[in-house]
């Protein structure tokens, strides 16, 4: 988008030059909407928890920044004439549910006829405009939190490839499947400097992108980072999607790995997520209560991987 001419508007807050995925928009003294759209190839065998996860990670630009679900529409490419109807059926049943459990409503959508299953939705959401969370206000000392556990991207690259266990399956169905709305909701009450949703760019791809936009760097706490267990066998098969191994070459002239930290975990690190977890940037002083009443209401995973240092680099340690 750098080639596009630039967009001039004062209700224009947020979004397009910084290349988000989502922009906000002023739609009175107060008020703005944050709009978002995303969608995905099937990363599930079950159609309704396909569309579950696929509205959930459609959201979570919406809760990155802190503002609250209220409407959206679906965006479906489906092998029509090819494929049941049926399918198409309980994936929207699955968005649909997903999408009242966050308190938003779907008004409409559209479908094109295609060679594969695609589903997301265009989501809009409602913030005031004094409480707009951002990826660029991370401060030095800051701690980093993450709220989900990483490894969903090699596991769905093993489900595909037909050898992932039964359990590692259902433990990354459970955490796409969860909507970031605790997590966004406490770090508004508590008060955070920066935010961002962990997705296809990764742990380390979604921080530089923060530290670049901040004008700072940070420091990552290579073993604390939360990983679902069965991630670090399928690493030594290298059974990574093929947007890991990118985010793994985009990050790596901006990072330097400490000797224990061994090849499997450093694409760890970067293994491209769906509907990942929030990644916070909050004052050393805040950290603790943020931390408490994310765990108190059920982000169970939720843990300080690491903290904002000046120097702009990143640094697993
Ligand atoms: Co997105
Ligand atoms: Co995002």
């Amino acid at each position: 988008m750098e080639k596009l001419p630039k967009i001039e508007d004062p209700s224009l807050l947020y979004g397009y030059d910084t290349l988000g995925d989502a922009g906000v928009y002023a739609i009175s003294d107060d008020l703005a909407l944050v709009q978002t759209v995303d969608l995905l190839t099937p990363i599930a065998d079950d159609p309704y928890t396909f569309g579950q996860i696929a509205a959930a990670n459609s959201l979570s630009d919406l809760y990155a920044m802190g503002a609250k679900p209220i409407s959206a529409l679906n965006v479906i490419g489906f092998p029509v004439g090819k494929l049941d109807l049926a399918v198409l059926n309980r994936i929207l049943e699955g968005g649909m549910d997903k999408t009242k459990e966050a308190g938003a409503v779907i008004l409409g959508g559209h479908t094109i006829k295609d060679e594969e299953i695609k589903y997301g939705l265009a989501a809009t959401g409602i913030i005031k405009r004094g409480e707009i969370i951002t990826s660029s206000g991370a401060k030095p000392k800051d701690r980093l939190i993450i709220t989900k556990p990483l490894g969903t991207g090699v596991i769905s690259t093993a489900l595909k490839a037909g050898i992932a266990s039964k359990g590692a399956i259902e433990k990354i169905n459970h955490y796409m499947i969860q909507l970031n709305n605790v997590a966004s909701e406490v770090m508004k009450k508590v008060g955070v400097d920066a935010a961002t949703d962990i997705t296809g760019f990764g742990l380390l791809g979604h921080l530089l992108q923060m530290v670049q936009a901040s004008g700072v760097g940070a420091e990552v706490y290579g073993e604390k980072v939360p990983i679902i267990e069965e991630a670090f066998g399928l690493a030594e098969k290298k059974l990574f999607p093929g947007g890991s191994k990118d985010n793994f070459n985009y990050v790596r002239p901006h990072t330097s790995f400490a000797s224990g930290i061994g090849p499997e975990l450093q694409v760890l690190l970067c293994d491209a997520q769906t509907s990942g977890g929030l990644l916070i940037a909050v004052s050393f002083e805040k950290t603790e209560k943020l931390l408490r009443l994310l765990q108190e209401k059920g982000v169970e995973k939720a843990c300080v991987i690491g903290k904002i240092i000046e120097r702009r680099r990143l640094q697993v340690i």
